[in-house]
């Protein structure tokens, strides 16, 4: 008879083609029996098994059936959520009246800044990517519908999936995704007016389907105008996060997204300092080009979490613009590391640990 192990790496080969990673990783395995002749495997998704999902079962049991079938007979079931999970869900819907998170998603978390070009997209990606790795569900939603960043920096340049005026999202390093960029070309975007900008946004809020998540990122466009207000108004964020550069000219924008996120009751979750500063990587030398230590005051100041800060690196940039984000490209860095804290942060936030 084969050994657990066996069965295990076998098992590791079998993917989820929803989330491109393998069962094993993402603890689907909830039981393995072998006993007197037979090998009896479940798997628990954590999302109602659709006929897509049953066929990751059959494909785990094609997989063990070529290797032991002359040993044992093989029996993989594929079951749906735990019971808990299925409650909340049904609790959230139930809840839903009015402005509320969307059905079956546990956090709704908006990655803002007052000031353009600070991080946000990259903040939002690293950490939707960071999330997905630590095995939740993660969905991150371009909302900048003039500048949309996540089709490149996520490497998708895929159309997602319509069918019954339902929009279905693309998948990527583990991420659902969706973005204007992948329906619209960027020049037709741009001669947008502003309630069309807002209709589409709309759009992706009610008519996308998510499935469970447990975290729903948002990457923001820049300053505190009509999308940002869309957004607030339709779903009940769990709260936001303030990415900011150390300068003060930066921290004077951090205040005012802090202000327009308390006039629709939205928390701020947290304050990241990017670009923080810069370490050579050729002498090691340390350089603050954008000053340093301004959005921990800020965050002092205000109250709120300082979550981190990211140093400025040459290795942020290039994975962003090849669409490998760089907790996936260079794990091992300490940019990336620092991007891997501010997630497991985040994530005890909402948890109510911290
Ligand atoms: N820590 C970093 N180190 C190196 N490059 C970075 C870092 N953070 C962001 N960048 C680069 O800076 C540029 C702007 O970043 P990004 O697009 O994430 O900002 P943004 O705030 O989303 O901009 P916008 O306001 O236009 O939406 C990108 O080229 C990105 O790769
Ligand atoms: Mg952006």
């Amino acid at each position: 008879m084969p050994t657990k192990d066996e069965v295990m790496a076998l098992l590791s080969l079998v993917e989820d083609p929803e989330l491109q990673r393998n069962v094993v990783d993402l603890g689907y395995v909830e039981d393995l029996r072998i006993g007197n002749g037979t090998i009896d495997v479940t798997l628990r998704m954590s999302k109602p098994v659709t006929p897509l999902r049953q066929a990751v079962g059959d494909d785990a049991k094609a997989r063990l059936q070529d290797a032991f079938s002359s040993a044992a007979e093989i029996n993989v079931d594929v079951v749906g959520p735990q019971p808990a999970s299925a409650q909340r869900a049904a609790r959230q819907s139930a809840s839903q009246k009015g402005p509320g998170p969307l059905p079956g998603i546990d956090h709704i978390i908006a990655v803002a800044s007052g000031k353009g070009g600070v991080g946000k997209s990259t903040v939002a990606t690293n950490l939707a990517v960071a999330l997905a790795q630590s095995g939740a569900s993660v969905g991150l939603l371009d909302t900048d519908v003039y500048g949309p960043s996540i089709p490149t920096m996520m490497g998708v340049d895929e159309k997602p999936g319509f069918a019954d005026g339902k929009v279905y999202p693309v998948h990527a390093h583990g991420v659902s995704l969706m973005s204007m960029g992948f329906v619209v070309d960027e020049e037709d975007a741009m001669i947008w007016r502003g309630p069309m900008a807002s209709g589409a946004i709309n759009q992706f809020i009610t008519d996308v389907v998510w499935g469970e998540l447990d975290y729903l990122i948002l990457d923001l466009p820049p300053g505190t105008g009509d999308i940002q207000l869309t957004i607030s108004q339709k779903l009940s964020l769990s709260g936001s996060i303030i990415v900011t550069t150390p300068q003060e000219v930066a921290l004077a924008d951090v205040r005012r997204a802090a202000r327009m996120f308390a006039q629709v009751d939205i928390p701020v979750l947290g304050i990241v300092e990017n670009m923080s500063y810069f370490v050579c990587p050729g002498c090691g030398h340390r350089e603050e080009i954008f000053a340093h230590g301004g959005g921990r005051a800020s965050a002092e100041k205000m109250g709120v979490p300082f979550l981190g800060e990211l140093p400025l690196a040459y290795g942020v940039r290039a994975s962003g613009d090849i669409g490998i984000p760089v907790v996936i490209s260079e794990p091992e860095s300490e940019h990336a590391k620092a991007f891997m804290r501010i997630a497991a942060q985040l994530s005890e936030i909402l948890a109510g640990r911290v």
